[in-house]
């Protein structure tokens, strides 16, 4: 299924042409990544994600790929506890921020810039790591199921897969379809979102208007995946499903849990 091809029609016109908008030249990883999410991705957060993560990787795990990684919030807090990390991303600037944070740290991360779709991975690992909605960006289920499958792959037998993503479910019972945000610099950035039900594909559309500049305009779409349709995909590449968490890692109250862990086992 080509979701733009089978999106609600206005839904269409704003998406047509935007299949890319994951790569670097799509802009949206970037400067301004960073300044809209400094009150969100907060050092609490991370140490909060790094500790939920670790309770279920398995026992006596050293390797972890954090597949994609950013900026390294995750791969560094967890190089910090002394696993080996690798970590990979498609935008070089993030991994620059990444790199460079772990040498202030003095941690020894292996950071790679690439596609997880394409970019050959040596090894396997104890646990790979997905987190804060990495899937779901590609322009057809055939392929955000490859992105999956390379995910299973590259988890060892008896290794986990740990998936960290929005709740679709939670989503749409309060979906704001208009917010605006003003960032600390003054920039001010207007979201109009749109959820399509046919494809289950959330596009955002981000108006960024900063003080001297030219107006930017970005757009991206994700496939928003319920967690059943995860699980029977997973399960394909040999992952099974061993626990649904809350964004709290508790398996407590997850229909209202905006964001949701998934943690699958490698057989
Ligand atoms: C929402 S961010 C989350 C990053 C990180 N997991 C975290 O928790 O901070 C999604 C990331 O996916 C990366 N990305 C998107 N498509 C990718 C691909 N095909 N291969 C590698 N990285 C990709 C982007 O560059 C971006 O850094």
């Amino acid at each position: 299924m080509d979701y733009i091809k089978y999106q609600d029609k206005t839904i269409r016109k704003i998406t047509g042409g935007h299949q890319d908008w994951y790569k670097a030249r799509g802009n949206v990883w970037g400067e301004r990544y960073m300044k809209e999410k400094e009150n969100i991705l907060t050092k609490e957060r991370n140490k909060k994600e790094a500790r939920i993560i670790v309770k279920y990787l398995p026992r006596n795990s050293k390797s972890i790929l954090d597949a994609p990684c950013g900026y390294g919030r995750i791969s560094n807090s967890l190089a910090a506890l002394g696993y080996r990390v690798t970590g990979i991303d498609i935008s070089d600037y993030f991994i620059n921020l990444a790199k460079k944070q772990a040498k202030q740290l003095g941690l020894n991360v292996s950071y790679i810039v690439g596609d997880i779709l394409n970019k050959k991975i040596t090894g396997k690992f104890d646990a790979v790591l997905n987190i804060f909605t990495s899937l779901g960006y590609l322009e057809d289920d055939k392929k955000n199921e490859l992105f999956i499958k390379r995910l299973c792959q590259y988890t060892k037998r008896g290794g986990r897969l740990i998936i960290e993503i929005i709740n679709p479910v939670a989503l749409t019972k309060d979906y704001k379809e208009k917010e605006f945000v003003l960032l600390k610099d003054g920039t001010k950035l207007y979201f109009n979102r749109y959820f399509d039900f046919r494809t289950s594909t959330s596009v955002t559309k981000i108006r960024e208007v900063k003080r001297g500049s030219k107006t930017k305009n970005l757009v991206h779409i994700i496939r928003l995946y319920y967690t059943h349709e995860l699980i029977n995909i997973c399960r394909k590449f040999s992952c099974d499903l061993i626990n649904v968490l809350d964004q709290d890692g508790k398996e407590k109250n997850i229909k209202n849990s905006l964001r949701i862990w998934l943690i699958f086992q490698k057989k």
